[in-house]
């Protein structure tokens, strides 16, 4: 990617030649042509030698440009509007600019576009450029005053970020609305809303005694859904001040939802605007997990509140100073609300999976880059599971390191030093460091900061030595870290590992080890007999944790771990293990693959457990991903890990029958429906328990457990389970599935985001004979799909292409056609969307042949397709590269 011309480099990185100080916008409403006037004072940055203004703009027609309220010259260079005969000197001076732009052609949605009837915006990262000519990058903060005008009768709802300061009528049935936003900010966080919108409202007090009003605004039919939105936003303004003394800074903070949205929210100051699926939920409509995802999506962009308005990133390359920050706040946030150890424990295995289904991979793969990029050509194909997922482990780390009160005292140093202003994720780590003297951090920082800087998984091997005749038991822990695109050698880390020794069923020892040369050893004397190490604790690091456990050593983890996480983790490694043995057997047929009895009787043991929380019996009895089984092989035949994981999986089903069948009538009641940790962790269990009973009877003929799974299909009160059941007839392949699936859709036609459900569950149903292709080719043609509609488009051709490879990687390459076919479709319209999309063939080198070579080559056709996006063709080239 070196070559190419546009593209973006950290090191290049100049702070601009002029300061906004303000900005006064105003908005003529229209559709197909919306008039905006700019007017901003601006002044020369005189840190920068004297040079042009370069203001940003796209897909904007230009109509007057005024200085100091007199015409002037200027000229567009590579889509940048050049003004060089400015006044002299360092006075600042007044800029207008009228432009217009089409919101309803702007199927991108990023800028102003128009979904149903109203008007949105989403400017990060660069959208703002789509809205007016500025300079669009997070450094130059303005104070913003709006006016909007439009008709009144079809858009009665003006809102942009701040204070509502006037409002009121126009001729033409038109009225008006000014805001003005007390705080400064950068353009991305800037946003307008107009429509015919209805709000749930909701006044709180601060700890400080302040007035607030919270609104969430959605379309009139869908107040009702509201509900649970609010709570989480109510819930995450107390978290902040109690945890970590941030208060809301504003008087009026509003949510708004619409179902058309790149991403799951955006945080603009003031005015967050979301995705439906991230604030609509009732109990009839949304499963638990919609649930807890409006829970962490609501604190996530409620904190970015502090961490990234208030403080906000120099430079794009530093969008984790804000991300990985704020995801890990959401998840302390989600761990904080859970409660007990053991809810607590469930969300950090839940957010460990995902790092390691989805960020590992990324970080193995041609789209490899470090939680700080160096370089990039499209900023939107950086928004990943790295900036955000792997970031937020790097911020837990140094809460690790530092302790938990140490990273508070950290905190508030970082708001002393940088508030109001716009920084870098070294400005971070240096005021966590600074404010812990003589901390670990303190001690390794320009060592720590390696996790920004370099990209890859690190390994750590663990080997352990135990002399029975000194009684004296040693832990080697050797790192490594494989190369990635860029950087084929890596300086060693500073990674804190969690460390317990178990012997007899007692923990001996337990404690962190902070290993930061290359190899250490560690000595443990006086032991009776030879301990089982308990390593990575917690997950205290995001590596790869090679360790020769004898299975004796992970059934004893498995049983007595007092650590949660490593507890699940031996379920996983022992279950892993044995797909990774069946994978590797040449010739292995389907009927090869029978489950040891210690094994089972693990599981049993786990499912029976008279104490355990039933959400972490759910996790434990849940078998490793496909992807993440293949992620530890050389080369990958997906249907084949499929089929593996498959036939285990009916083992479980069969041989723990009964126990399944117990386990579901102990958790399948749950009295009225909360979506709290613990009815949602009985629910989960009880749905996979169905799951496995619907499995079993598809090998034994068995009619009773389908029948009663649709049943409870029927009258469930709730979503999660009534999709539960579905799930398990969908999945078990039962012929009673199909008219299930027809109820369904037929009972929920009319709410979008259940009706995303119905597609994704049959996109990304288990594959019969490739029968799945064929079933989303024939769901493109249903009149409810709609591949402009993000949700619609993710829940049918992503659920295919990215989330069911035992579907889509077929021996015929139709699966690799098909994607091609759809990220150029995707691409003419909407880049980002295909750009995620194009995503889906990362891994495809590590693919047997002739999957290879065919992936190979539809990856070509797509790279081949002249006027392709910057967002796709990044991808494509990395991939190809
Ligand atoms: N800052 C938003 C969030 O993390 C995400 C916005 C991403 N937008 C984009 N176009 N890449 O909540
Ligand atoms: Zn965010």
């Amino acid at each position: 990617m070196r070559e190419g011309q546009n593209v973006i480099y950290r090191a290049d990185y100049q702070p601009p030649a002029y300061w906004i100080d303000t900005v006064e916008l105003c908005f003529d409403l229209d559709p197909a042509k919306t008039r905006v006037l700019n007017r901003m004072k601006l002044r020369r940055n005189a840190q920068m030698p004297a040079q042009p203004l370069r203001l940003d703009g796209e897909e904007l027609n230009l109509a007057r440009v005024l200085v100091n309220g007199q015409g002037t010259s200027f000229k567009m260079e590579n889509g940048q509007l050049v003004l060089e005969n400015l006044p002299a000197g360092d006075e600042p001076f007044e800029l207008e600019i009228f432009s217009t732009c089409a919101p309803a052609k702007n199927t991108t949605l990023s800028g102003l576009y128009t979904s149903g009837d109203s008007f949105f915006t989403q400017c990060e990262a660069e959208g703002f450029r789509r809205i007016t000519y500025f300079l669009d990058r997070p450094d130059v903060m303005a104070s913003y005053t709006v006016l909007i005008r439009a008709d009144k009768a079809r858009y009665p709802v003006l809102l942009s970020n701040g204070n509502l300061v006037d409002q009121g009528e126009l001729d033409d049935g038109r009225h008006f609305a000014k805001w003005v936003d007390p705080h400064r900010k950068p353009s991305y966080l800037f946003a307008l809303v107009a429509g015919q919108l209805v709000a749930r409202e909701q006044r709180i007090t601060s700890r400080a005694g302040k007035e607030h009003l919270l609104q969430v605004y959605v379309r009139p039919g869908d107040l009702d859904k509201t509900e649970h939105a609010m709570n989480s936003l109510m819930a995450s303004v107390a978290w902040d001040e109690a945890r970590f003394g941030l208060p809301l800074d504003l008087e009026r903070f509003m949510i708004v939802a619409t179902s058309d949205f790149n991403m799951g929210a955006m945080e603009n100051k003031g005015l967050n605007i979301f995705n439906t699926k991230y604030v609509l939920a009732s109990q009839a409509t949304a499963t638990d997990t919609d649930f807890f995802n409006i829970e962490s999506v609501v604190g996530h962009e409620y904190f970015h509140n502090w961490t990234g308005n208030r403080i906000t990133c120099r430079d794009w390359f530093q969008l984790s100073l804000k991300e990985g920050l704020t995801v890990f706040r959401d998840q302390e946030f989600s761990m904080d609300l859970a409660g007990e150890a053991s809810a607590r424990a469930v969300k950090r295995i839940e957010d460990v999976r995902v790092l390691r289904t989805m960020q590992f991979p990324e970080d193995a793969g041609p789209m490899a880059h470090p939680v700080r990029p160096e370089q990039y050509l499209e900023i939107n194909n950086f928004y990943t599971v790295t900036v955000y997922e792997k970031g937020a482990e790097v911020v837990r780390m140094m809460q690790t390191l530092v302790g938990r009160e140490g990273f508070r005292r950290g905190m508030d140093q970082y708001f002393q030093r940088h508030d109001g202003q716009a920084v870098t994720c070294d400005d971070f780590s240096q005021a966590i460091a600074d404010a812990n003297p003589g901390s670990r951090l303190a001690q390794t920082l320009e060592q720590f900061r390696r996790w920004y800087s370099q990209a890859g998984t690190p390994r750590v091997k663990a080997e352990g030595r135990w002399d029975a005749d000194s009684g004296i038991y040693s832990l080697t822990l050797s790192q490594s870290c494989p190369p990635t695109p860029d950087q084929p050698a890596k300086d060693p880390f500073v990674i804190p590992i969690g460390l317990g020794l178990i012997s007899g069923g007692v923990e001996i020892a337990n404690g962190m080890h902070v290993l930061t040369e290359q190899s250490e050893t560690l000595t443990f004397p006086g032991l009776q007999s030879e301990p089982v190490p308990s390593i990575l604790r917690g997950f205290s690091a995001p590596v790869v944790l090679e360790f020769d456990y004898p299975d004796e050593q992970l059934l004893a983890l498995l049983a007595h771990d007092a650590d949660p996480f490593n507890r699940w983790e031996a379920g996983q490694r022992l279950a892993l293990g044995r797909a990774l043995a069946y994978l590797r057997t040449p010739g292995l047929a389907r009927s090869d693959i029978r489950l040891d009895a210690p094994f089972v009787e693990a599981m049993r043991g786990i499912l029976r457990h008279p104490t355990l929380d039933p959400a972490f019996k759910e996790l434990v009895l849940t078998l490793p991903a496909e992807t993440y089984i293949s992620e530890q092989l050389d080369t990958v035949d997906p249907q084949r890990v499929h089929m593996v994981r498959d036939a285990m999986r009916e083992q479980l089903a069969q041989a723990l029958f009964h126990d399944w069948e117990w386990a579901f009538e102990q958790h399948r009641e749950n009295g009225a429906y909360r979506p709290d940790p613990r009815s949602s962790g009985r629910r989960a269990l009880a749905g996979l328990s169905l799951m496995h009973l619907c499995i079993a009877a598809r090998k034994s003929g068995d009619t009773v457990w389908p029948g009663k799974t649709l049943q409870r299909f029927k009258d469930a009160s709730n979503m999660t389970d009534r999709f539960n059941a579905l799930t398990a007839l969908v999945v078990s392949g039962h012929e009673l599935a199909a008219p299930a699936l027809a109820r369904f859709h037929a009972t929920f036609q009319d709410d979008a985001l259940v009706l995303d459900k119905w597609f994704a569950l049959q996109a990304g149903a288990p594959d019969r004979g490739g029968n799945i292709l064929p079933i989303v080719k024939q769901l493109m043609n249903h009149p409810d799909f709609n591949i402009r509609n993000p949700n619609r488009a993710r829940s049918l051709i992503f659920s295919y292409c990215n989330a069911n490879p035992g579907a889509f990687h077929r021996p015929d390459a139709a699966g690799y056609v098909f994607w091609s076919e759809r990220v150029t479709e995707l691409d003419a319209f909407n880049p980002q969307v295909a750009a995620r999309l194009a995503r889906a063939l990362d891994r495809w080198k590590k693919l047997e042949e002739p999957l290879r070579s065919a992936a190979r080559e539809a990856i070509a056709r797509v790279a081949a397709k002249p006027d392709l996006s910057n967002d796709v063709r990044e991808v494509v080239t990395r991939a190809l590269a």
